[in-house]
């Protein structure tokens, strides 16, 4: 057994949205069954927001993980903005936050942790890619600095290569280029349309800035550890290898497949078992967007028609936020009591729940990293409707190169 002081202590920063805080969590409890000591932290807005969706909540949400024998410590920090700031709704404040303000805060918790006597000593920093400042604050502490890339390596491959984008025309100048990219090493061609929104803009936002930065800053890691799996990414994979140490790791799901005894949602779950298991093997379909993008309202009501005209059962997870955290209420008027007997809307739920279901045949999905990763241990097939960020990207990994979606 090693010692509490001979065991590795890693600083672990989760990046404060839904889509990353959860393989965050799900990544320390792993190193920490490894022998890790972590400390996580989580900003003040995520972990107000945790603990309000839970009844019962604990102000500690690793207890009873903690209970269960692993070390994890967990301390929150602010983001720059006051807790009760709609994120949402003022998205580009809130990235502009993280950009320009958030590493001043994580760097007096860092330095509060690692000058510590009473902590076991540090040894690194593990940090969301996206982050700009990981590299120099590991750097200032003396610590290692291990990257965590929480989406497709495709899409790292992407953001690490843009000038070679930039170079060729086919991302930063007003009409790019739009024949396919064939010079990426380990991406044997894309199409632009399957970029990340992101690198489908001519315009640049602080989104850009903060993309254009971390890849900056991510040449400093020591690793980069990609939720991703090797063989499903291989060319990619092994392309990242030849230039930097970037070990596929995933999929990162909680211990067993099963809800998490740490609490990560940040609205509340509502229990769709019951009503599942009142329904046929397969005759289900599932319906979520995610944490993070909006649908537009003209989109939304379109939705709603075609689950309406499908006759199928299904479970629509509508955010408070879907459309906007300023409109409550976008669903066309008739809708729910049209429905009413063959589906369930509800504003959140624990997905991997939902997704184990034998009731479920089928995801229409936003194409975020961890919905895919989820549907494809599940052995779910997928319906795509990309909104955002890389949903585009790995829309084409599941249409085109893994074939288990339309
Ligand atoms: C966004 C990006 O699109 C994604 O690719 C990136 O990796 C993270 O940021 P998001 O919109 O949050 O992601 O989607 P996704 O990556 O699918 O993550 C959502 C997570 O929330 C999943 O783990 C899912 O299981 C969970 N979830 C979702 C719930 O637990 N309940 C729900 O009702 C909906």
């Amino acid at each position: 057994m090693v010692e509490a002081d001979q065991k590795p202590h890693a600083i672990f920063v989760a990046y404060p949205l839904q889509g990353h805080v959860i393989p965050s969590v799900h990544l320390a409890i792993k190193l920490a069954s490894k022998g890790f000591i972590i400390t996580f932290i989580n900003t003040h807005s995520i972990h107000h927001q945790t603990t309000k969706a839970q009844a019962n909540a604990d102000q500690d949400i690793f207890t009873a993980v903690r209970q269960s024998g692993l070390d994890i410590r967990y301390t929150t920090v602010s983001d720059g903005l006051p807790v009760e700031f709609d994120r949402s709704l003022n998205h580009d404040q809130f990235m502009a936050a993280l950009l320009h303000v958030f590493s001043a805060h994580v760097e007096e918790a860092v330095a509060k942790i690692v000058r510590s006597s009473e902590v076991p000593p540090v040894s690194c920093l593990i940090a969301d890619t996206f982050f700009v400042w990981p590299s120099k604050v590991a750097k200032k502490f003396g610590l290692k600095y291990i990257s965590y890339w929480t989406e497709a390596a495709l899409v790292f491959s992407l953001y690490y290569h843009v000038d070679l984008l930039r170079v060729n025309g086919h991302f930063g100048c007003h009409d790019s280029r739009e024949d396919k990219i064939d010079y990426i090493p380990g991406v044997r061609s894309i199409d632009p349309k399957d970029m990340t929104s992101y690198l489908q803009e001519s315009d640049t936002s602080v989104c850009h800035q903060i993309i254009f930065t971390s890849f900056k800053d991510v040449r400093g890691a020591d690793f980069v550890l990609c939720n991703t799996i090797q063989e499903l990414e291989p060319e990619t994979v092994s392309a990242l290898q030849a230039k930097m140490p970037f070990y596929a790791v995933g999929p990162i799901f909680p211990t067993g497949f099963t809800k998490s005894t740490v609490a990560t949602s940040l609205w509340p779950e509502s229990d769709c078992t019951s009503w599942l298991n009142t329904k046929p093997h397969g005759s289900v379909l599932y319906v979520s967007f995610g944490s993070y993008a909006h649908v537009t309202k003209n989109d939304l009501i379109e939705i709603a028609h075609g689950l309406s005209l499908s006759k199928v059962n299904f479970v629509w997870v509508l955010r408070p936020d879907i459309v906007s955290s300023d409109d409550e209420d976008p669903l066309p008027v008739g809708f729910k009591e049209e429905i009413h007997d063959r589906a369930m809307i509800i504003p959140w739920c624990c997905q991997i729940q939902v997704l184990t279901h034998q009731a479920i045949g089928g995801f229409l999905t936003h194409c975020g990293w961890n919905s895919i990763l989820e549907s494809l241990w599940c052995e779910v097939p997928l319906m795509c409707f990309p909104l955002l960020t890389d949903q585009f990207t790995n829309r084409r990994l599941v249409v085109d190169d893994w074939k288990i979606g339309d």
